[in-house]
C-alpha cells in the first residue's frame, strides 16, 4: 500500500521516495509466473497488504503523521482537480424545493460535457462509439476516494465542525456541502408517526439519546441505539499507533450513526471492504437508513441479507477494511448477536422514511393534488412508461429489492483516476428511490450530484432518447418521492 501511494502522489517528496526504496528492499521478493499478466503498477498480487503496516513495526506514528500531513495539500488539490474537470460545482440551489429542514436541494445537471458537445446530440450516439471516442462524460465515471490508495472513513467539514474527533490528518472531504444532505437530518420512526421529526434538530448522539427518546422507545431499542451511537475501534479511528487521527478522542473510534446520522446519512464516504486489490475497490457514499424495514437484501454488492448480518458485517469487516487480523489488533468490538445486534437491527428497523404528502396510499400521486397536465404527473407516466424506471423501482417502495448490472462500462474504455480502475462495477443493489431528494449525492460511489445528473445518466444508459421537457418532468416527480 505505502509503494503504491507514494508512487502516485509522493512524486517530488525525496523524503517518500526514500521510504519506497527502503520498503522495496525489505519487501520480500516475489516472481510472476510468466503467463500471468504483470499487475498494474500499485496493485499487488497478495490480499494481505491492507494490514497495520505501523504495527508491523516498518514505521513509527510520528513519522506516519509527518509525511501525511506533508503529503495533504498534494492529494487534496489532486482530488479537487479531478472535481473541477468533472463537474460545474457553481451551486444552485432550488429555494422552492427543500428537505425536510429546510437545506434546499442542489440543481444540475453538474457533470461537464466534452467540448462541443450537447446532452442531446450525445444520446444519440451508439454506446461503441461513445466509448471509442472517449465522449462518456467524465462526471458519469466511477469516483474515487479523496485518497484512493489509502482509503477509510472521510467525514464532511460540515460534521467535523461539530466532531472534531471525526478529523484525519492525511486527508479532507471532497465533495462540496450544497451536494450533500442536510445536517443534521430529521429522525422519523414507524411506530410514531404521530410525532413526525423526533430529532429536536440535534445530532443523535451518546451524550443526548436518553433526553430525546425518554418515553419514546422502549428499553431494548433504548439499548440498541446506544450501541448506534458508541464509537468502536475502526481501522483510522482506533487506539493504536496505526491510525489516522491526531487528536486523542479520535482514538475512541466510529459510532454507527457518525456516517448513518439519526439514521439517515452524513454523506460520509469509505471504500468497500471486500474488493482486491486496492485500485478496484469502490468508494462507497454512505446509504440512509431510513426504510430498512422494507427491503431485503444490503450493501451496494454484498446483498446480505438481513440488518442483522449487515450490523455485523459492519463491525467485523466493513469498520476494518476486510482485514480480521488488523481488527484484532486493533480492538474490534464483536457484538454478542442474541442482545446487541439483535437490539441495534431492531431499532434500525424502526427508521422511516420522510412524508411525502404528495403521494397516496399506492406510492403514486394522490390525483386530487396535482392537476393531470402537471410536470410531476407527466413525469410519473414517464417513470412507469416511456423511461422504464418503474422496472426495477416499482411502487410503493420504488426498489425491486434485487441488483441489476447496468453495464455502464458499455460506454466507457477502462481507464485509472488517481489510483482507481475504472472499469465493470458488476450488478449493484437497486436503491430506493423514497425520499431521494433529501440523500445526493447518488449512486453507491456519490458521482452524480443531483437528481438532473440522474435523470441524464440513465437516459444514456438505458439509451431512452428523452427530451428536454421529459427530462425535467422525471426531476419533478422524483422530488415528490
Ligand atoms: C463510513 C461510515 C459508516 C459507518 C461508521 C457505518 N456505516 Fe453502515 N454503511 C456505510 C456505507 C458506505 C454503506 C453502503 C455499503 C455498500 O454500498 O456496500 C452502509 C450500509 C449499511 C447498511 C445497509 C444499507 C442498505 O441500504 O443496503 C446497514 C444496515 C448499515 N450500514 C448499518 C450500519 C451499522 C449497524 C453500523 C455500525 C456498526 C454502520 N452501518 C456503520 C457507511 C457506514
Ligand atoms: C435495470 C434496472 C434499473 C432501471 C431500469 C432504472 N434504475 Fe435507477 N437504479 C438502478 C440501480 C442498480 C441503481 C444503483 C446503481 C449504482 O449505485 O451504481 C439505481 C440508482 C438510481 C438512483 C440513485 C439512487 C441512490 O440512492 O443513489 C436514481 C435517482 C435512479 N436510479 C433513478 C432512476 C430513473 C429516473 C430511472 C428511469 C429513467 C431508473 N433509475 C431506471 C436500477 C435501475
Amino acid at each position: 500500500m505505502r509503494v503504491s501511494v507514494s508512487r502516485s502522489i509522493g512524486r517530488g517528496l525525496p523524503f517518500i521516495a526514500v521510504g519506497v526504496v527502503v520498503l522495496y528492499l525489505v519487501a520480500p521478493s516475489r516472481t510472476q509466473p510468466p503467463d500471468l499478466p504483470k499487475p498494474a503498477p500499485g496493485d499487488s498480487k497478495s490480499s494481505y497488504d491492507q494490514i497495520a503496516p505501523v504495527l508491523l513495526g516498518k514505521e513509527t506514528f510520528q513519522s506516519v503523521l509527518t509525511r501525511d500531513k506533508a503529503d495533504k495539500p498534494a492529494v487534496t488539490a489532486r482530488q479537487k482537480n479531478l472535481l473541477e474537470e468533472r463537474y460545474d460545482l457553481t451551486p444552485r440551489p432550488d429555494p422552492k424545493v427543500k428537505m425536510t429542514r429546510g437545506k434546499p436541494i442542489p440543481v444540475g445537471p453538474t457533470a461537464r460535457l466534452p467540448d462541443g458537445m450537447t446532452w442531446a446530440k450525445l444520446a444519440v450516439i451508439p454506446a461503441d462509439e461513445v466509448r471509442e471516442k472517449g465522449l462518456f462524460p467524465k462526471g458519469f465515471l466511477p469516483l474515487p476516494h479523496p485518497k484512493h490508495e489509502v482509503g477509510g472513513m472521510v467525514f464532511p467539514q460540515m460534521q467535523i465542525k461539530q466532531f472534531a474527533r471525526l478529523e484525519r490528518f492525511d486527508i479532507e472531504f471532497d465533495l462540496p456541502e450544497q451536494y450533500l444532505p442536510e445536517f443534521p437530518p430529521a429522525l422519523f420512526l414507524t411506530t410514531r408517526k404521530d410525532l413526525g421529526d423526533v430529532s429536536r434538530g440535534k445530532v443523535v448522539t451518546v451524550d443526548n439519546f436518553q433526553e430525546i427518546f425518554a418515553g419514546i422507545l422502549n428499553a431494548k431499542d433504548l439499548e440498541g441505539l446506544r450501541l448506534l451511537v458508541t464509537q468502536f475501534p475502526q481501522q483510522q479511528f482506533n487506539a493504536t499507533a496505526d491510525r489516522k487521527t491526531e487528536r486523542p478522542d479520535g482514538m475512541q473510534g466510529v459510532a454507527c450513526f457518525d456516517c448513518h446520522v439519526n439514521g439517515h446519512t452524513s454523506g460520509a464516504t469509505h471504500l468497500a471492504g471486500d474488493i482486491r486489490p486496492q485500485s478496484h475497490r469502490r468508494r462507497i457514499d454512505t446509504t440512509s437508513l431510513r426504510g430498512v424495514n422494507m427491503q431485503r437484501l444490503f450493501g451496494s454488492q454484498r446483498a446480505l441479507k438481513s440488518v442483522e448480518d449487515f450490523t455485523e458485517f459492519e463491525q467485523r469487516g466493513a469498520y476494518f477494511d476486510g482485514d480480521h487480523v488488523a481488527a484484532a489488533a486493533k480492538g474490534v468490538n464483536a457484538l454478542e448477536r442474541g442482545s446487541q445486534v439483535h437490539f441495534m437491527a431492531e431499532f434500525q428497523e424502526l427508521l422511516d422514511f420522510p412524508p411525502a404528502p404528495g403521494l397516496g396510499w399506492d406510492g403514486k400521486l394522490d390525483p386530487k393534488k396535482f392537476s393531470a397536465d402537471s410536470p410531476e404527473v407527466k413525469g410519473q407516466a414517464l417513470f412507469f412508461g416511456k423511461a422504464r424506471c418503474a422496472e426495477c423501482h416499482p411502487a410503493p417502495f420504488y426498489t425491486d429489492n434485487s441488483m441489476h448490472d447496468l453495464a455502464v462500462e458499455r460506454f466507457y474504455k477502462t481507464q485509472t483516476h488517481n489510483g482507481l480502475v475504472a472499469t465493470a462495477q458488476g450488478p449493484i443493489k437497486t436503491f430506493t428511490l423514497r425520499g431521494i431528494k433529501e440523500s445526493p449525492p447518488y449512486l453507491h460511489d456519490g458521482r452524480l450530484l443531483t437528481l438532473e445528473d440522474t435523470v441524464e445518466f440513465f437516459n444514456l444508459v438505458l439509451e431512452l432518447k428523452l427530451d428536454g421537457d421529459e427530462k425535467q418532468y422525471l426531476v419533478a416527480f422524483m422530488r415528490q418521492l
